[in-house]
């Protein structure tokens, strides 16, 4: 069985790492590892590549940065060919970036079969355009692959048949699991005791200039209990100078590679995110996550975790924060089958397909 993996933004990295390395040496399979080029900046991509150990991408089809249309559109036309001349048996996707969406656009057209790791998952507000990726993507998609019963609930509920879902599980938790002991080794960056560790890239958050203004704003504030640390996604660091805005004493690093955020996220005090997968990590991890969002695709963090949702109100995200500063921050649980097994549970049910 020859398998694709297709990845392009960061986030897809750690997943598909876990996958790859349980379906290497299985019988029958052929792996082709495909990168879109989506995110190509070498500390959003190839520092990934190394610190997960993820074998260099087969095909690189090099898209880089456009509008949504743009790049959809420039993957499908990059990819279609490749997979009309290697025909593989399933492809695998990830997450719910434009190289996903892109990529279930091909192949259902192709006829070509297509599994969708981290399927499930909504935060029912359309606005948000990894929303409209992942609903296409399930729609499309042949095997979904849930992180949480939640998933399992969403997908019942649009009508996806359950022969074809398969709870199994976080795999980017996988990817947590094997390196966080290094992730425990990396330096603390002449870092204090405690401190706020801030990543902001959603489009909502960071493109208009007003609510930018206001979120550093809020920071800066923060800054004044606590340290506040913030690797700026490149989108975020260019908004910032674009709006002439002033992010003051803030500590502005430039992307963390994997493995040294990991241990920035491990020893933080709290975490102050709009990201998905931060607010995952969190909760494995036990640490505090303020998520400046007002909804989440991810309610079992919420719900089981330690995250809570501060939404666009500076007034909460002080009360929240206050609460951590009191030692009085939620506790929460890991949950099931978020145990590092799970990219192995996939190659189980891949290889079990006829
Ligand atoms: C994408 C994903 C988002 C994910 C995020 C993680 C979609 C719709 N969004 O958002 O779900 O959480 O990745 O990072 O797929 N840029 C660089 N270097 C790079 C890549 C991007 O400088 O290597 C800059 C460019 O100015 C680009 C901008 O970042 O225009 C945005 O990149 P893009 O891939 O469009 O979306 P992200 O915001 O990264």
């Amino acid at each position: 069985m020859n398998i694709f993996h297709i990845v392009g933004a960061r986030p897809n990295f750690m997943k598909v790492a876990p996958v790859l390395s349980a379906l290497q040496g299985r019988q029958g399979v052929t792996q082709t590892l495909i990168h879109t080029g989506q995110h190509y900046d070498v500390n959003m991509s190839d520092v990934f590549f190394q610190q997960l150990g993820i074998p260099a991408p087969d095909v690189n089809l090099a898209v880089g940065s456009g509008s949504h249309a743009q790049q959809t559109a420039e993957i499908m036309l990059r990819l279609e060919p490749v997979v009309l001349e290697r025909r593989p048996e399933i492809v695998l996707v990830y997450g719910d970036v434009n190289s996903t969406v892109a990529t279930v656009l091909v192949c259902a057209k192709l006829g070509v079969r297509v599994g969708h790791v981290e399927a499930g998952l909504r935060s029912f507000d359309r606005s948000m355009p990894e929303e409209v990726n992942r609903l296409v993507t399930d729609q499309l998609a042949d095997l979904l692959f849930t992180p949480s019963e939640d998933g399992d609930k969403n997908l019942a509920h649009e009508g996806i048949a359950p022969e074809k879902i398969f709870l199994v599980g976080n795999v980017m938790i996988d990817s947590l699991v094997r390196l966080l002991p290094a992730a425990r080794e990396t330096s603390r960056r002449e870092l204090p005791e405690r401190y706020a560790l801030v990543t902001l890239h959603r489009p909502a958050n960071v493109d208009d200039s007003a609510r930018l203004k206001g979120i550093l704003e809020s920071l800066l504030e923060v800054n004044r209990d606590l340290t506040v640390v913030f690797p700026a996604h490149p989108r975020t660091r260019k908004r910032i100078v674009d709006f002439g805005l002033n992010a003051g004493q803030l500590r502005l690093l430039d992307p963390c590679p994997y493995v040294d955020f990991l241990g920035l996220q491990s020893r933080a005090t709290v975490v102050i995110t709009d990201s998905g997968g931060i607010q995952e990590e969190t909760t494995y991890l036990g640490v505090p996550c303020l998520t400046v969002r007002e909804n989440t695709e991810r309610p079992i963090t919420v719900s089981m975790g330690t995250n809570v949702l501060v939404g666009r109100d500076p007034e909460k995200l002080r009360s929240e924060l206050a609460r951590v500063l009191a030692g009085k921050a939620k506790k929460g649980s890991i949950p099931p089958l978020w145990d590092g097994r799970t990219g192995e549970r996939i190659a189980d049910v891949l290889t079990k397909l006829s």
